[in-house]
């Protein structure tokens, strides 16, 4: 059994006015929210956390909450029911965060600051085994050696959830732009898993429960293979899946060959929502129902994007008893 059933988390009282940032649907989908730093907001942020460096949030894990807390004030406690509750509700759960302002790479350790205070109003981020921290950043340059599609730019890297072959719970993905020099295309694109017409089939697929294989290749520094299926149920009864094209082993032709099937129907699909994240902007989306990807881009000698992530579960005081470590 996969472990991301349990989400079960109480909904808080959503604020009749915000205060510090808006929010509004994006033009791309309306289950894709764009919040908006107000640059005061940013500012007002900046320079109360101007006395840890990054480095502090790497060695004191509790300031990547009192992070949270202060940003919350400086909105007067209505971000944190707002993000929340958006990344709780099955009709939105994806939010492109904008800190206005906060535009150039020369503001990256800034970038990592906000980015840590809004992911920690709703959870607590894993340790990335590729960076061994709590958070990546990373670049992706005209050429690449890697050995997964992360870097490569020149073809798209299909849809998928984090965390498929590690044994940790993964309910939330956060993407963040921190740098963009001569690229065309590149676009993030991202599915809603109730948005995907051939849901219901693979779902209701026999194999859709079957425990398959997960291993990742050696950059990703994790040794251990990892055994769930690609689908599983939430709480109330509706479908999350766990799924990556590149690291699942299947048995047998049966396997591989349904496997197939569903890439091609995920890439396929027509509710596929391509996203451009401006530098200093971030994706925030709910790992258990929204896939992600990125789009191609085209080569240019002098092409460089620098990303960070964050991956973590939701963790709330109300609901810690039902909370668990992955049992598989
Ligand atoms: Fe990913």
């Amino acid at each position: 059994m996969n472990a991301l059933t349990h989400i079960d988390m109480p909904v808080l009282e959503q604020p009749a006015l915000l205060h510090g940032f808006t929010l509004q649907s994006t033009s791309q989908s309306e289950r894709l929210l764009e919040l908006r730093f107000a640059k005061e907001t940013v500012d007002a942020f900046v320079a109360a956390v101007a006395q840890w460096p990054v480095q502090a949030l790497e060695y004191k894990s509790f300031l990547r909450f009192q992070f949270g807390k202060i940003l919350d004030d400086l909105c007067q406690g209505t971000l944190r029911p707002v993000i929340v509750n958006t990344l709780l509700d099955r009709s939105t759960g994806g939010l492109l965060v904008t800190p206005e302002g906060l535009d150039n790479v020369s503001q990256a350790e800034d970038m990592v600051k906000l980015s840590t205070a809004v992911a920690h109003l709703l959870g607590r981020s894993n340790f990335d085994a590729m960076s061994g921290q709590f958070y990546a950043r990373f670049v992706v340059e005209n050429v690449d050696n890697s050995d997964s599609y992360l870097r490569q730019p020149h073809r798209v890297m299909e849809l998928h959830n984090d965390g498929t072959f590690v044994n940790q719970i993964t309910d939330y993905v956060l993407m963040m732009k921190i740098d963009e020099q001569n690229m065309e295309g590149g676009n993030s694109l991202l599915l809603h898993l109730d948005d995907w017409a051939d849901l219901d089939r693979f779902y209701k697929h026999p194999l859709a429960r079957r425990v398959m294989r997960w291993t990742a290749p050696p950059s990703k520094n994790t040794r251990e293979d990892v055994f769930h299926a690609v689908f599983d149920t939430d709480s109330v009864g509706r479908p999350t899946m766990r799924y990556i094209d590149q690291f699942v082993q299947p048995e047998n032709y049966e396997e591989g060959t349904w496997l197939f099937q569903l890439g091609e129907s995920l890439e396929g699909s027509a509710h596929k929502v391509s996203i451009p994240v401006p530098v200093g902007s971030f994706l925030l989306i709910n790992n258990l129902f929204w896939l992600h990807g990125r789009d191609r881009f085209v080569a240019h000698p002098g092409l460089r994007r620098e990303l960070m992530r964050q991956r973590g579960y939701f963790s709330f005081p109300k609901m810690e008893h039902h909370r668990g470590q992955t049992s598989n």
